[in-house]
């Protein structure tokens, strides 16, 4: 039988990362953030320099593609790997960020990633992070989180997380539009668009600490056992 699957989906700044990986941390499972998978294929249209409306080009320059994406079991950081490259963190910038969701409405960029991202779960043990883990890629998730947070508490959040890493010239309004703009792609898109699978717990995270949360997942998950 497979090990135990734990899926969380939700908007862009929401929390999910760090949660992801507290869980996975606390419980020994596999962190799985598919949202780096994705940004690792903007990264490499963003290279090559096509433009994103093509999408016939960028079908040919992902099929062609070399995918390394390692999760490691403990505690280190995912790597991605793209044609040998390793993008782990030039996929982070705002340009990327800018381009992963009209990139990752692709059918050909979702099929590859979803393939790839069920291989991985083929066997369980994993806590996986995205926008449609628990209604596309594991339906069958032994437990479903839909993390959310009000805009405004999701844009302080990232205004945050700029500022420690020493940008201080962040205009708050603006981060508020980008994410929900990236929230209305996202949910919007015609293949696997962010919702909340009807079998999922939703968590809103206003007010809430990370260890709060982290908590919570932790004993959804033991009262599943
Ligand atoms: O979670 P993160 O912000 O890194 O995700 C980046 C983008 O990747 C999302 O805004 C979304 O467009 C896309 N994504 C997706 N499906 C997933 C994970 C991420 O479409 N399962």
């Amino acid at each position: 039988v497979r090990k135990p699957i734990i899926a969380i989906d939700g908007p862009a700044g929401a929390g999910k990362s760090t949660v992801t990986r507290q869980v996975a941390k606390a419980l020994n499972l596999t962190y799985l953030d598919t949202g780096a998978m994705y940004r690792g294929i903007a990264w490499l249209v963003l290279k090559s320099g096509i433009p994103v409306e093509d999408e016939s080009a960028i079908a040919e320059l992902v099929s062609q593609a070399d995918l390394e994406f390692i999760f490691p079991s403990n505690d280190q950081p995912p790597q991605i790997i793209i044609n040998g490259e390793n993008v782990t963190h030039a996929i982070r910038t705002p340009q990327v960020t800018a381009l992963v969701s009209p990139i990752s409405a692709y059918p050909v960029v979702r099929q590859k990633l979803v393939s790839y991202q069920q291989e991985l779960g083929k066997l369980g043990g994993i806590v996986a992070e995205g926008r449609d883990i628990g209604t596309n890629v594991f339906p069958d998730a032994d437990v479903k989180i839909f993390l959310t947070a009000s805009v405004q508490e999701r844009a302080r959040r990232r205004l945050i997380d700029f500022q420690a890493q020493g940008q201080d010239n962040i205009d708050i309004q603006q981060l508020e539009r980008d994410i929900e703009q990236r929230d209305y792609q996202d949910s919007h898109r015609t293949l696997a668009p962010l919702r909340q699978a009807s079998d999922a717990m939703e968590l809103n995270t206003d007010g809430l600490t990370i260890e709060d949360v982290v908590n919570k997942i932790i004993h959804l998950y033991k009262m599943n056992e």
